[in-house]
């Protein structure tokens, strides 16, 4: 059962509901498994699209369910607690690449991309980072030159989630051709499909954990864009990425919160099993100690996302709060993950038990979308330029 301090809706617990039981039922009894063999079963890409998970934020009109980003984020809670790789492939899909299109596309690009997207025909995915391009975002090397009715696109993505099995790619690359490789204006963005000619599938990276997502490189060799896939401005594709990752930073705190509570989960129920000493563990107050300060952190960062959502869900502008909520939920569940593994001793420092791959996978939410570093970053910009606190 997992606890929320905003009360939920109805509809909020119904979905909630349905979420766990799909991850009871479709991932618990593989992700051991998956996460072993590096395996990504696609079989999954067409169940989550059934339950319409793949277009949870979409509106009805374009076959998406039409959700609030908080029951959007509480459904990614809980698959998250159970295989932390299908809810990154739920995360990107829902945040960045449908909602890219569904901000900024024509009404022909939502009809051909949006609507598959949002039915589970088409998976999406995010392509901004480069091999030389990571946390500096805006020094995309890839290069789109105009010729005719196409853009010419050349350069090497890194870091694609569901890379493999996109059907669509929103990628970045460099408008401007004054020769100028810095700066965040003259990037545009672009919806890529992996049928054009030039578009091929890189290196796989061989990951510490999410091992049943494939993160991947994406090439581009002389590769023609039709001019309508274009999405917005050639030189907005930056502003378009930004905006968007302030929604996808949500889905990886969301992500980092399923995974916390989890270890806390299967820590808390561990410490009434074992005995030692002629009691369970959980009568030691030392233990008592650890699960509290486990929980409190699980209850501020849960907190914290749900509040940040409720803003988006307001309108308001919410790059500082899905910064602090990211920041706050990735430390969160890298401390309370390496907690769970101290409570289990030598059982949880092998693979035996789930706590191994939760402390594994919670790393990468420090990272990707943005370091703890960058999101540090972010968070004193805002401070200042809005004077918001001072
Ligand atoms: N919303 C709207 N506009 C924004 C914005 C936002 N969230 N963030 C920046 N901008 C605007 C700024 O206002 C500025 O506009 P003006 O020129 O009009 O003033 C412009 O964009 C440039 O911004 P900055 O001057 O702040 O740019 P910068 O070069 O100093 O860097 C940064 C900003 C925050 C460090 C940014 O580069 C960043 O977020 N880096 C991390 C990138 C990242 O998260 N990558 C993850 C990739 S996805 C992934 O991980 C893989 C996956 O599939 C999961």
């Amino acid at each position: 059962m997992t606890w929320a301090l905003t009360p939920l809706t109805e509809e909020q617990r119904a979905i909630q509901s349905t979420a766990r039981e799909f991850a009871q039922r479709e991932l618990a009894p593989h992700a051991d498994a998956w996460d072993r063999d590096a395996h990504f079963e696609p079989s999954i890409i067409g169940k989550l699209g059934a339950l319409g998970f793949l277009g949870m934020m979409v509106p009805e009109e374009y076959g998406g369910l039409g959700l609030d980003s908080l029951t959007y984020l509480v459904a990614l809670e809980e698959i998250a607690a159970v295989d932390a790789s299908t809810a990154v492939l739920v995360s990107v899909h829902n945040s960045l690449p449908t909602q890219m299109i569904q901000r900024w596309g024509t009404e022909d690009q939502k009809e051909r991309f949006l609507k598959p997207m949002a039915r589970g025909e088409l998976l999406g995915a995010f392509a901004l980072s480069e091999p030389d391009s990571g946390s500096d975002a805006a020094s995309v090397r890839t290069q789109a030159n105009p010729d005719g009715d196409c853009w010419v696109l050349d350069g090497t993505k890194a870091w694609v989630t569901s890379g493999t099995h996109a059907g669509v790619v929103l990628a970045m690359a460099r408008t401007d051709c004054s020769g100028d490789r810095r700066g965040a204006r003259g990037i545009g963005a672009f919806i890529v499909t992996p049928d054009l000619h030039g578009y091929s599938v890189g290196k796989k990276e061989d990951k510490m954990g999410l091992r049943a997502s494939p993160t991947v490189q994406l090439r581009f060799d002389n590769m023609r864009v039709p001019v309508e896939n274009l999405l917005g401005e050639p030189d907005m594709g930056f502003f378009h990425a930004m905006q968007s990752l302030d929604t996808g930073r949500l889905g990886i705190a969301a992500q980092a919160v399923g995974i916390a509570q989890a270890a806390l989960t299967h820590a808390s129920r561990y410490a009434a099993e074992r005995r030692q000493f002629g009691k369970p563990i959980k009568e030691f107050q030392a233990i008592q100690f650890r699960l509290a300060d486990m929980a409190t952190r699980v209850a501020a960062s849960r907190a914290l996302l749900h509040a940040a959502a409720t803003a988006r869900d307001r309108g308001q502008h919410i790059t500082q709060f899905s910064a602090m909520a990211k920041l706050m939920a990735s430390e969160a569940a890298m401390w309370v993950t390496t907690q769970a593994i101290q409570i289990f001793g030598g059982y949880g420092y092998v693979k035996d038990y789930p706590v191994e791959r939760l402390f594994r996978d919670a790393k990468v939410t420090e990272i990707y979308e943005g370091t703890s570093e960058i999101q540090r970053i972010v968070i004193a910009r805002e401070l200042y330029s809005r004077g918001i606190w001072t």
